[in-house]
């Protein structure tokens, strides 16, 4: 598929359409799947239910994007305020908070991305104090994986695992909010220097001279040396992963807002430009930023969606003023070609709020689908235009 159409702007008409499409599509999933959870992705425009995987069955809570689906209802019943759309929430964040009590698979450091979307909103949105409880533990668990003498939170796998070792992912910034709430709850400045170390270390060494950034980076964890960039799902170890760029300019700008620390802000301007000038003429970036228009590539709209949201919050801490209108005015013309030509064209034709979307294209695993991150920040876009007033859940 080709995208060829230049981008008309962004009008509070298309937004109002876009999320009474939304809300109509997270209501029919409601239906269908109740509790049990969908796949990463979908399959021909369709989520099925997550696959039964060891002790996990069906549609069971595993990996690293359960909370999305939260987050969307959410966000949903911030909208619309049907108590059965909290109702479905509040069950995730109880299933959330079971999960982390039995310790069923969380040696990752996603548990921020789960937590922050859904005990968190639990105990802010409702003050449920079960849900605060859960959180902590969360940000206890995600402390574990923090490494001297490097200064880092490891990204995958159990901690004696030699291949994962001493690796950090760019999507990590996203997952520092858990910690930096954790430290305004607790008082316990242990989480706010593991943010302030681990943020820096990403600063100075996943962030290249050319403002493109390296998917992850090894850190030696005997001597907390630096080693090397390398890909996991971009194109090559030296190319820039689209979706990489985006956790770049969100993550950066919310740590800026978290430490005061002015070279993360300097760090979400410079992710910011480095995406924007590797946009394509619809806005919308191809799946890795080495392919520009001209290119058969599959675009991943999910990276212009992260996005959306990371030039808004980059534009609200903002310290220039032409600065902040140009990451605004970029913010709306991609999220107006994504509500354009992204969206499908009637609710029923997918279970995904936003299309052609890419998950990990060298293993082929969710190419041009749906994904469940992409519906959760395409909605959160929708929100952060249509009511400023709404607070982060980062
Ligand atoms: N955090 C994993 C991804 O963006 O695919």
């Amino acid at each position: 598929m080709t995208f060829t159409s230049p981008v008309q702007g962004l009008t509070s008409r298309a937004v109002d359409q876009a999320i009474t499409a939304a809300l109509s599509t997270i209501r029919r999933n409601e239906q269908t799947f109740g509790s049990a959870y969908p796949g990463d992705t979908t399959i021909d425009d369709r989520y099925h239910p997550r696959p039964a995987d060891g002790i996990f069955p069906l549609g069971g809570n595993r990996g690293w994007t359960t909370s999305f689906r939260t987050g969307v209802l959410w966000l949903a019943w911030e909208l619309e305020h049907d108590e059965s759309l909290r109702d479905a929430a509040l069950r995730d964040a109880r299933d959330w908070e079971r999960r982390v009590r039995a310790e069923e698979d969380l040696d990752t450091h996603d548990l921020g991305f789960l937590t922050s979307l859904s005990t968190i909103p639990a105990w802010r949105l409702l003050g449920d104090e079960q849900a605060r409880k859960a959180s902590i533990l969360a940000a206890e668990h995600l402390m574990r994986r923090f490494l001297e003498p490097a200064g880092i939170i490891q990204a995958w796998g159990d901690l004696s695992d030699p291949l994962q070792r001493g690796r950090t992912i760019i999507d990590s910034l996203l997952n520092m909010p858990l910690l930096t709430w954790a430290g305004e709850e607790t008082g316990d400045p242990r989480f706010a220097d593991a943010v302030r170390r681990h943020t820096v270390q990403l600063h100075d060494h996943i962030l290249r001279a050319d403002d493109s950034t390296f998917h992850t980076f090894y850190w030696d964890p005997e001597t907390g040396e630096p080693l090397r960039g390398a890909t996991e799902q971009g194109a090559f170890d030296e190319s820039c992963w689209a979706r990489g760029q985006a956790w770049g300019v969100y993550g950066f700008a919310l740590n800026y807002s978290a430490t005061g620390d002015e070279r993360l802000l300097d760090a979400a301007r410079r992710c910011a430009d480095h995406f924007l000038a590797r946009l394509p003429l619809d806005q919308v970036p191809f799946w890795d930023l080495v392919y520009t228009d001209g290119s058969e590539a599959p675009r991943d709209s999910s990276s212009g969606a992260i996005a959306v949201c990371g030039l808004l919050q980059l534009a609200a801490v903002e310290t220039d003023p032409g600065r902040a209108t140009e990451w605004v005015d970029r913010a709306h013309a991609i999220l107006a070609s994504l509500i354009e030509h992204y969206t499908p064209a009637r609710p029923e034709d997918s279970d995904a709020l936003l299309l052609h979307s890419v998950y990990d294209l060298p293993k082929d695993n969710g190419v041009d689908e749906g994904t469940l991150w992409g519906d959760y920040f395409f909605l959160e876009a929708l929100m952060r235009v249509s009511r400023p007033e709404w607070t982060r859940y980062w």
